[in-house]
């Protein structure tokens, strides 16, 4: 078997790449570990920046997202038991983001793959890559029982985190970057109309809560939760009690509860590995780097990263220049470093440290005050928030 660019994973970065090279006329295939529906079954973040909406666009899938999708023009912070708006249209220069989950997102990118005919190999096991740093890379899996080769022109790694195209990448040639967060975060998902109709990250002495939604009658909440906590021993009720517990009176009375859809706990790490190319593979999205949620910046890093490579490809074979695919990585870090120390501020900002103590909570709600009246200081909120421009 033989195609121009082996993709592998099945994730947005991989799914919106393979898609807008197709756009371009750039035959590609994409290799995959689990199931497809195994794939769809991972709850992930839900805001989109224009940037992300416009790739979508331009691979021909935001139809639904454009329907479906929340545009909001704010958000906001609550500290010391008040909330306040952060006005991020106003302060981004008429900039929005779109609530929409990031498996919405997914569905609709397998969707139009399927629809234009394109190769997606599912349950591939055993995926290896072979020869990157030559001029035939070679990618090789087991399916059915029977070993395949794909031979291509390119290898995109967008196998994210645990995947194993950073992993076979020698590791002399990497410089990896990370922090561990000393907390994760209990997410419930419930069919309940959203307690406010815009995000609520909060900062409480009980720790940190997010209001967040999927639509008018659907929403996702999180509260932080110590690493060491089980999801088994959160019924419902204790979930929302938590929850009820870290928001202000008038946003506690609002809040309607229901039966959890989904319920479990995630990690928070700020991760980068570099390069973000080795020869003629290029690692894309989660497999290169990693944000805590807090800002929802993941998929829209992987987003810009994809752009930046569909572009470089797009040159590559349109106008016979590696221009773009030699600045692949320099241009993607310098955004990725970005979204890093956003995520990371943010993260710092509205979660309660072990060793923070009142001092440490004093300081947060007295930097939260200066965010909330300063007007340079929401106006950088505003605009990493809807997400920084790219150069392309
Ligand atoms: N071989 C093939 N596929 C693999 C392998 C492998 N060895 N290892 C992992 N995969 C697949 C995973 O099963 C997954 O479907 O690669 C895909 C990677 O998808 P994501 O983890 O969603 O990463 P990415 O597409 O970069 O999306 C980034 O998703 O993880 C969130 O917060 C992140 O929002 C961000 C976005
Ligand atoms: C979500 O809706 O899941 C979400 C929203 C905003 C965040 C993180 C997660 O910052």
């Amino acid at each position: 078997m033989r195609t121009q660019v082996a993709i592998i994973g099945a994730g947005p970065s991989g799914l919106l790449l393979g898609q807008l090279l197709h756009k371009a006329g750039i035959a590609n295939i994409v290799i995959e570990r689990q199931s497809g529906d195994y794939v769809l079954g991972r709850i992930r973040a839900g805001v989109l920046e224009q940037v992300t909406m416009d790739l979508l666009a331009q691979a021909g899938v935001a139809e639904r997202a454009l329907a479906e999708g929340l545009p909001h023009d704010g958000i906001e912070l609550l500290f010391a038991g008040q909330r306040h708006r952060i006005d991020l249209h106003g302060l981004s220069g008429g900039k929005r983001v779109t609530v929409y989950g990031q498996t919405e997102v997914t569905r609709d990118l397998m969707e139009a793959r399927a629809a234009a005919g394109l190769t997606t190999v599912y349950q591939a096991a055993d995926v290896q890559l072979h020869d990157f740093d030559g001029s035939n890379p070679t990618v090789s899996y087991t399916q059915g029982g029977q070993r395949h080769a794909l031979q291509c022109d390119f290898i995109a790694g967008c196998d994210g985190y645990h995947g194993i195209s950073r992993q076979s990448v020698p590791a002399a040639a990497l410089r990896t970057y990370e922090k561990v967060y000393p907390f994760g975060w209990l997410g419930v998902l419930a069919d309940v109309p959203p307690v406010s109709h815009e995000l609520i990250y909060a900062n409480t002495e009980r720790g940190f809560a997010l209001c967040s939604m999927r639509s008018e009658s659907r929403s996702r909440y999180y509260v932080q939760c110590s690493m060491d906590e089980q999801v088994e021993n959160w019924s419902d009720e204790a979930f929302w009690n938590e929850l009820r517990a870290r928001l202000d009176p008038q946003a506690a009375e609002r809040l309607i509860t229901g039966p959890s859809l989904e319920k479990s706990i995630a990690p928070l790490r700020s991760f980068v590995a570099e390069p973000m190319r080795f020869g003629r593979l290029f690692l894309a999205g989660d497999a290169a780097h990693i944000v805590p949620p807090t800002g929802a910046k993941g998929l829209n890093l992987a987003a810009s990263d994809v752009g930046y490579l569909w572009r470089g490809l797009a040159e590559y074979y349109g106008e016979k220049s590696s221009v773009g695919i030699d600045r692949y990585s320099d241009t993607c870090l310098r955004r990725v470093w970005k979204a890093e120390r956003f995520s990371w501020w943010f993260t710092s900002l509205m979660h309660r440290f072990p060793d923070n103590g009142p001092f440490g909570q004093k300081i947060q709600e007295a930097e939260l005050d200066y965010l909330v009246r300063s007007q340079a200081a929401s106006t950088s909120l505003a605009e990493n928030y809807v997400g920084l421009p790219v150069e392309w």
